[in-house]
């Protein structure tokens, strides 16, 4: 399949064979393509359980206005923002220079530049900017099961603060987005979308 076929291919789905089980290679790969996923500045401004525990899905799926995929799917991934800009950009210093002092004092620069962007007056170090980064990771993660031939149903009807109750969610941490990856029960409606018209724009 390629790129595009694997985008027709997938669908929001919403009911998953609940015998049938992701394995553990697959899931490394959707795993990795999150890990892959490019974020602004780098900083990876998320973090994503993987579950497959009954219990805990079962909980999520109670707070999630009981959409039956939450439940039902092989694995439910829920990726939280992170709200913690300032050490995030001491974190990333580290792992960028891998212990080097002269590749440290180099991204200097670089480090007053995120400050300045995420801890400055703007403030854009806050919920809506981690969670537009976590929203790319979600695409990709998509786009890798679609790739798998792994169906996923990305979801945002859930009370987040419910689940961030359910998970014990650190404070630096609010969930934001659900997708509960598995194989698809039934086969897909057709898809509904808006005309190239509707949706571009060329200036040539
Ligand atoms: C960010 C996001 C949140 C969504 N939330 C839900 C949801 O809570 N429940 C649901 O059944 N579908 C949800 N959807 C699925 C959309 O309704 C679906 O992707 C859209 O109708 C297009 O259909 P398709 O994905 O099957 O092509 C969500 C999709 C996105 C991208």
């Amino acid at each position: 399949m390629t790129f595009l076929s694997n985008l027709d291919w997938r669908h929001a789905t919403k009911s998953f064979d609940s015998n049938k089980k992701v394995s553990d290679e697959d899931l490394q790969k959707i795993v990795k393509s999150i890990q892959l996923t490019p974020a602004s500045f780098g900083l990876q401004p998320y973090h994503v359980h993987v579950i497959s525990d009954q219990v805990i899905k079962e909980k999520i799926k109670s707070v999630s206005w009981d959409q039956a995929q939450v439940a039902n799917c092989s694995h439910l991934l829920v990726f939280s923002s992170r709200l913690d800009a300032e050490q995030r950009i001491e974190d990333y210093m580290e792992i960028a220079s891998e212990g080097s002092a002269e590749a440290k004092q180099a991204l200097l620069p670089y480090k007053e530049m995120m400050q300045g962007f995420l801890l400055g007056e703007k403030g854009k170090g806050d919920f809506n900017w981690a969670t537009r980064q976590a929203y790319i990771a979600l695409g990709f993660a998509m786009a890798a099961c679609a790739e798998l031939e792994i169906d996923s149903c990305p979801i945002e009807g859930s009370d987040f603060a419910e689940v961030d109750q359910i998970l014990d969610l650190p404070p630096h941490l609010l969930s934001c987005v659900l997708l509960p990856i598995g194989y698809r029960e039934t086969e897909p409606r057709e898809k509904v979308r808006f005309s190239e018209e509707d949706l571009f724009t060329t200036l040539s």
